[in-house]
């Protein structure tokens, strides 16, 4: 029995599904704990291009079994269109997906709200992704939201649906909402098969000795505690987020990845201190194809930050590393790494807490030297050009963590494997 998490480790889009896939080879069950269709994984395998929101990406493999648990928030419809655009490519979901009965429901009103409350800050804007997440987290909380298995109650669904809309002031007419509910039937008659109270799966199959992989959405620093508040995403999408969102004992939690990107991305608003803007971002940005998957905003490109990246690996105990698009640095002649944050003359012990102080810092960095060579064959770390040990052996040393896997392109074989 064993259990792997593997988490992005900044603000998502660390290419994290690229390496739950490879890692996933050898897992029984793969696990989504938070986050809902803010994310957005696509995997290349065998050439065809696959895009996962809140499906885990285990299902790629035939007898893998995939499961989104209590902590993740559902939008039935689009759930509904995700499983069957994969189905029609070919992946087979009968009894292989499971669907904890607990998880929240992100409902149209949730993404009103959350383009309604984009537009009401202006200027101050998160930039989510407009899937309703906040406000469908917001509501779990207030113990007002409606949860997966309360589409099977008919009746108790009615009337929570109505006093759902009485908090949020709104009151829809009566054939508004029949038409609502009736599409919410139609959703669950098609989901129905895959709820199951999860939590009890993941611990019998875990003490029966199965292999079990837990899969973050977005990053650490998005995480809604211990991220850039307010410019966060609303789950925890840290280490401990695995226990509250799955039911899973911390204490079964065996071994933590952290995934990095070899650069830094950002999607949204909110600090970003190693954040570039010249003809380099622009070669990274086209070169990496660093645009959203789930809304195709071009994504902020920034320097390695080993200060922050040393933050979340500490705040995840992570026992390794996991580096991604290692290939796109490839033909830049000078890579910089953040080694620390400078306010005024004071050089600062560790990272802001305030969003505030974080974007009011001055990074200092380290230079190092590129390479011009192509490593999207590369599947040795001895073959990678010298120059590209050494960025990664700077990593490596600044994050105090062995770096297990590196990946130099989308394809599952493109990956140097070093534990
Ligand atoms: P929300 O999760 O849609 O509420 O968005 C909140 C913040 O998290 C915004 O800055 C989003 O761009 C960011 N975010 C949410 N999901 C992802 C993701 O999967 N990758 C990267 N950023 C994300």
């Amino acid at each position: 029995m064993s259990s792997l998490t593997v988490l992005g480790c900044m603000w998502g889009d660390e290419a994290k599904a690229k390496v739950v896939d490879f890692l996933g080879a050898s897992a029984d069950v793969v696990v989504r704990f938070q986050g809902g269709a803010n994310a957005g994984h696509t995997i290349v395998s065998e050439g065809k291009k696959y895009v996962f929101h809140s499906v885990p990406s285990g299902m790629l493999y035939p007898t893998t079994r995939c499961v989104i648990a209590q902590g993740t928030v559902i939008d039935p419809f689009g759930l509904r269109e995700e499983m069957q655009g994969l189905m029609a490519q070919g992946i087979d979901f009968s009894g292989r997906l499971f669907i904890d009965s607990r998880a929240g429901l992100v409902l149209p009103l949730h993404k009103e709200l959350d383009s309604s409350k984009e537009e009401q800050l202006g200027k101050n804007r998160i930039g989510t992704t407009g899937k309703g997440i906040g406000p469908a987290y917001a509501d779990q909380s207030a113990r007002c939201g409606l949860r997966m298995g309360d589409l099977a109650h008919p009746d108790w669904l009615r009337k929570r649906l109505l006093s759902l809309y009485d908090l949020h002031g709104q009151n829809p007419d009566a054939a508004a909402l029949d038409k609502e509910l009736a599409a919410l039937a139609s959703a669950w008659e098609f989901l129905r098969g895959y709820v199951t109270e999860v939590d009890i799966l993941l611990r019998e199959w875990y003490l029966q000795g199965d292999s079990i992989l837990f899969e973050g959405a977005q990053g650490t620093l998005l995480d809604v505690g211990f991220g850039t508040y307010p410019f966060v995403t609303s789950s925890h999408t840290m280490c401990g987020g695995v226990s509250t969102g799955a039911g899973f004992p911390p204490r079964w939690l065996d071994k933590v990845i952290g995934v990095y990107k070899a650069y830094g991305t950002r999607v949204g608003e909110g600090p970003f201190p190693t954040e570039i803007f010249d003809v380099t971002a622009e070669r990274i940005r086209v070169v990496g194809n660093e645009f959203g998957t789930t809304t195709g905003r071009p994504r902020r490109i920034g320097w390695f930050d080993a200060v922050a990246a040393k933050y979340t690996a500490d705040l995840n105990g992570l026992d390794g590393l996991a580096i991604t698009l290692l290939d796109v640095l490839s033909g830049i002649p000078e890579l910089k790494i953040c080694t620390g944050y400078w306010q005024g003359d004071t050089r600062l012990p560790h990272y802001p807490s305030h969003h505030l102080d974080l974007e009011s810092t001055q990074p200092e960095y380290l230079t190092l030297p590129g390479w011009e060579a192509d490593i999207g064959a590369v599947n040795k770390l001895g073959k990678l050009p010298k120059a590209a040990r050494e960025y990664l052996e700077a990593i490596q040393d600044l994050l105090e963590r062995p770096i297990e896997l590196v990946s130099v392109g989308k394809e599952r074989s493109q990956t140097i494997v070093i534990n």
